[in-house]
């Protein structure tokens, strides 16, 4: 029992000490003007800020629109795969939970909400109106993807697909640095 002891012991301080550089930075944005916030909320703020590993606000909520396009876009892909068995209404309503809240995008990207948990690249706001450019082009394609699926001729709705499909890659190239290992 007494030999793991200081094996234990080293453990534990690595663990303390890396905590300490490399969750510092994320605790004092955390503790400086959320205090409040959290201080009239409770633990429920606390806890949601927990699950989210940091992102808040903004922020979190454009990951959560990102997440839905990234779900809508694979149900899509699965859908095309097989082009026998085309579900076309359940492409045209994912094609089109993207138009709509495509709308909203620009919004969620307030100038200074770059840097923490974020992946967007500070390019956005010195080049707002390319990013917003893109924003449409992403409307745009999704519009013409619940458009066509209307034809259900595969050829045509995979074409459109693959199009809306670079609209994310186009951007992302742009405006997304990937953090996340
Ligand atoms: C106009 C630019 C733009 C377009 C178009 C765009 N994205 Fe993004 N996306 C971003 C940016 C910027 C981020 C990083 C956001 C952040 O971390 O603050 C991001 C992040 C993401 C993430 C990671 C979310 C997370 O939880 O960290 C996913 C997944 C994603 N995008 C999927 C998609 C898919 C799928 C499409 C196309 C249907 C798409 N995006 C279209 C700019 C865009």
């Amino acid at each position: 029992m007494r030999k793991p002891l200081p094996c234990v012991f080293l453990f534990f301080s690595i663990v303390v000490s890396a905590q300490f550089v490399f969750g510092s930075k994320s605790v004092a944005i955390k503790g400086s003007h959320r205090l409040g916030v959290v201080g009239d909320k409770g633990g429920i703020l606390v806890f949601q800020m927990q699950a989210h590993m940091g992102a808040k606000g903004v922020v979190k909520e454009r990951m959560l629109i990102m997440k839905s396009y990234a779900s809508s876009m694979k149900k899509i892909n699965k859908e095309l795969r097989d082009k026998t068995s085309v579900n076309y209404a359940l492409i045209k309503l994912e094609a089109n939970d993207i138009v709509e809240s495509s709308q909203k995008v620009m919004e969620l990207f307030p100038p200074g909400s770059g840097g923490g948990m974020s992946e967007a690249s500070l390019k956005i706001w010195q080049q707002p109106s390319d990013f917003k450019k893109i924003i449409e082009e992403l409307n745009q394609a999704a519009q013409r993807l619940a458009q066509a699926t209307s034809t259900g001729v595969p050829n045509l709705v995979i074409e459109k697909f693959r199009t809306l499909g670079g609209t994310c890659k186009k951007c992302h190239q742009k405006y997304r640095v990937k953090k996340k290992v």
